[in-house]
């Protein structure tokens, strides 16, 4: 299996164990919807950990200390629809950043992704940019996502996925080497629709409960 240096697998007991609720046939979508969320908090956790602090003086009842508060402006960007149940999470974790949904579906015939909505403001006034989707399948969909953001003028810019495929993660990094991939699981491929195996079946009908698991 090849490595790719900017692909960071969580290793965390607690996200293996609910990525086998996630995947199971049998979590209805209540229960998934809940998982997605916490799955996302923790991976959020670890694809922040780089964000930068500045100094700040706190005052706690005893004495003035020096504290920190977030320094980078950070901006979530969930992809339309899976990438929806990403969001409350990190917006716990980062209760500031700006959130800028964006709209690609994946055109089952040819699997390369169509754009239908776009709520980026005219220009990029942050730091770091997060992509949220829970599948990095062919990674047609999050290549086109990391352009549109690029051609914005997003700097830095990081794709969170609850489940990668090999394929997925060698489009990207071809791409664009700049991009750090935060993952809960790599998977083994992708089957002859381009669904991810073993994968969880379609993301976005688990959630919202539309259709069958792929
Ligand atoms: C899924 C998923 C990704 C895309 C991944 O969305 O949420 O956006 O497929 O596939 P790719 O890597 O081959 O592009 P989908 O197109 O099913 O839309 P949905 O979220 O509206 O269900
Ligand atoms: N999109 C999904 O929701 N699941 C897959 O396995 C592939 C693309």
């Amino acid at each position: 299996m090849a490595t790719w240096p900017t692909l960071h697998v969580s290793q965390h007991p607690a996200v293996r164990h609910k990525l086998g609720i996630l995947r199971d046939v049998e979590t209805e979508p209540k229960k998934f919807r809940e998982v997605v969320r916490e799955l996302s908090w923790l991976l959020g956790y670890e694809a922040l950990a780089d964000a930068r602090t500045r100094p700040v003086d706190v005052p706690t009842p005893l004495e003035v200390m020096a504290g920190e508060e977030l320094a980078d402006r950070i901006g979530f960007v969930p992809i339309l629809r899976a990438g929806l149940g990403m969001v409350d999470a990190f917006l716990e974790l980062m209760p500031t950043a700006q959130v800028w949904h964006l709209g690609l579906f994946r055109d089952e015939k040819t699997l390369r992704p169509v754009e239908y909505y776009n709520k980026l403001p005219n220009s990029a006034a942050v730091d770091l940019c997060l992509i949220l989707d829970p599948m990095l399948a062919t990674g047609g969909s999050a290549t086109a996502a990391i352009e549109v953001l690029k051609r914005w003028g997003a700097a830095r810019i990081q794709l969170v996925n609850l489940i990668a495929a090999p394929e997925g993660v060698e489009a990207v990094t071809k791409a664009h080497p700049d991009v750090e991939i935060y993952t809960a699981s790599l998977d083994r491929q992708l089957n002859e629709k381009g669904y991810i195996m073993p994968g969880l079946g379609d993301a976005g009908d688990r959630q919202f409960g539309t259709g069958g698991a792929g």
